[in-house]
């Protein structure tokens, strides 16, 4: 079922594993304890106090409460987040004379709040880091897309592991990881720990049955993977990144502009996240860039179905081509759309002038 912010769904732990082990587009995977009304401060502390947190972690594990509002009467979250977090320590030591630490990078135990208007929901989290941490991100590249997002953006391209894909802006190369992982049933979160495992419900012997199943799931495709970038850094950090996700061998990288570059095959998917000029690439770069990238794309790409994922909403009337569809995405709070243009012999041109001379 669809909520603010997510998806909601209901099953047991075996699902709970399943899903932070297989999800390659959630964040996290939250566990509901406890929906209430409140007024103010003292409300929220004592129905987060009357929640029974022994039954659901060690006195030993280290804590951090996290809280997200909207539309709340209470004036500072930062307060909130106090008094949830002395009613979880206030709690333990009631019944134990010791209370949980606090550590706010690296928690055993993360409880969410989420005030929406007068309406309180906690939860645990089952996921721990959030699920766009892999684990093979090694290399460093400017911009670098979030796993999820990338994971995401290849599932609406449509792209078959039988067809080839490139990526010609391919920074730190996630695009190209994450559809490698996708193609070859790889678990996203086979290489990570999980905050379900600090948890008083966890059995790990489910756990270890689900770890199983990747090893049924694993695929041999014959990948056609490309990569390219005109910055050597970028591809240095992709380089790692293949390497430690352990399909180097099926992509094949190379430095080159996409103005300039050829077409790898006669006929493929090519999707890239253009520099949009949030964080690099200005404005005026961009509005003289898109409209050769059009170009690039007529002469060279025919046969192609061509994917871009930017916040630059300008990017259709720049290029000069019709994208054939546009979908909204949301990067974090930055609104951005994929655009897909299909490229075809004598493709679908605008018939309008060219926004830049005219
Ligand atoms: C937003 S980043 C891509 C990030 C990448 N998707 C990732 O997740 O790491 C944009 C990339 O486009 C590259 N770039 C900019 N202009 C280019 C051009 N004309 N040809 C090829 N690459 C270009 C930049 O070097 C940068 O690595």
């Amino acid at each position: 079922m669809a909520v603010a912010g997510g998806v909601a769904f209901s099953g047991d732990w075996t699902t709970c594993y399943r899903v932070n082990f297989w999800s390659r587009v959630a964040s996290r995977v939250l566990w509901r304890i406890a929906a209430f009304d409140y007024k103010n401060e003292q409300d929220i502390y004592a129905h987060a106090k009357a929640v029974d947190w022994l039954k659901y972690f060690k006195v030993e594990r280290t804590l951090r409460v996290n809280v997200t509002a909207q539309k709340s009467p209470l004036k500072s979250l930062e307060f909130v987040t106090l008094r949830i977090k002395d009613a979880v320590c206030d709690r333990f030591r009631d019944k134990l004379a010791r209370r949980p630490d606090i550590d706010r990078t690296n928690p055993a135990v993360r409880v969410h709040a989420f005030l929406e208007g007068n309406s309180a929901i906690l939860y645990l989290d089952t996921s721990g880091e959030p699920l766009f941490k892999r684990g093979w991100r090694h290399g460093v590249a400017d911009a670098p897309l979030r796993e999820n997002l990338a994971a995401g953006i290849i599932m609406l391209t449509g792209w078959k592991p039988d067809e080839p894909l490139l990526d010609p802006m391919c920074g730190g190369g996630t695009l190209l990881v994450e559809a490698a992982a996708m193609a070859r049933g790889r678990a996203p979160g086979a290489r990570r720990s999980f905050g379900f495992e600090n948890l008083c419900a966890f059995d790990s012997r489910t756990w270890e049955a689900v770890k199983g199943e990747e090893k049924k799931k694993e695929k041999q495709p014959d990948l056609r993977l490309f990569g390219s970038d005109t910055d050597p850094k970028a591809l240095n950090a992709a380089r790692r990144n293949l390497a430690e996700a352990g399909i180097e061998r099926w992509v094949q990288l190379e430095r080159s502009n996409i103005l300039e570059r050829s077409a790898p095959a006669p006929g493929g998917v090519m999707v890239a996240n253009p520099p949009y000029g949030e964080r690099i690439g200005t404005a005026e770069e961009l509005a003289s860039f898109y409209p050769k990238l059009g170009d690039a794309l007529k002469k060279k790409f025919a046969g192609w179905r061509c994917y871009f994922f930017t916040a630059d909403l300008r990017l259709p009337k720049l290029i000069r081509l019709e994208p054939s569809a546009r979908t909204p995405l949301w990067n974090g709070a930055l609104e951005c759309r994929l655009y897909e243009f299909e490229m075809v012999a004598g493709s679908r041109r605008k018939a309008r002038p060219d926004p830049v001379s005219a």
